[in-house]
């Protein structure tokens, strides 16, 4: 019997590791989802090449193309037109607007590079994130997805991975320690979306 597989679209702004990761697992078939799409806000960035050479359709939209109203609408008429059931930020820079979170409400996941609710919110991305949990002092850190409404890292929690913080672990060390976790959990929880064992809604 054909396993109706989960049609999966991407947004990003930078490399895109996670998003290979991602295909890596639908190319050995550990995703049971299929990927088709790549937006991004940045035409230089390295994850388009990535997606390309996936056989993805990629697809550059900014704010030097459209005006800032109507990106939401505009990627949501392309996810729609490539019949996209789950849209996956995948390092996307910008902030979700109000009609694509309609269009796409409970169906827009994203990863954080911390264990939310902690060290989340506007403002907590990159190494932010991580000097925040170095200067803290916790020892427990890790990767989150969730899904995605109108408030910076506030949907429900999906899935997390904890990483250990070791007392000589730089932000830089355990940067580099979320993203490896982050590369395992993220197609996991891809899988078990498309599989039905995680409910969104
Ligand atoms: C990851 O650390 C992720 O947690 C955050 O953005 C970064 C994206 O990295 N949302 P990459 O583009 O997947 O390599």
């Amino acid at each position: 019997m054909a396993i109706n597989k989960l049609k999966i679209g991407f947004l990003g702004s930078h490399n895109g590791s996670n998003m290979q990761a991602i295909l890596d697992g639908i190319a050995n078939g550990s995703v049971q989802a299929e990927a088709k799409v790549l937006i991004s806000n940045n035409s230089q960035a390295p994850i388009i090449d990535k997606a390309k050479t996936a056989g993805l359709k990629t697809f550059h939209i900014s704010t030097k193309l459209f005006p800032e109203s109507e990106i939401g609408n505009e990627i949501a008429n392309i996810m729609k037109g490539n019949e996209i059931e789950l849209i996956i930020l995948a390092g996307y820079m910008k902030k979700i607007d109000d009609n694509l979170i309609a269009r796409f409400r409970n169906r827009i996941v994203n990863i954080h590079p911390a264990l939310l609710p902690k060290f989340g919110g506007e403002g907590m991305f990159g190494m932010n994130v991580h000097k925040a949990v170095v200067e803290s002092g916790e020892k427990i850190s890790g990767a989150t997805v969730h899904l995605v409404n109108g408030e910076y890292d506030s949907g429900k929690i999906l899935a997390q991975a904890e990483v250990q913080v070791l007392p000589q672990d730089t932000s830089e060390i355990l940067a580099a320690k979320v993203l490896i976790a982050e590369h395992k959990l993220y197609p996991e929880t891809i899988d078990k979306i498309a599989k039905g064992e995680i409910s969104l809604d």
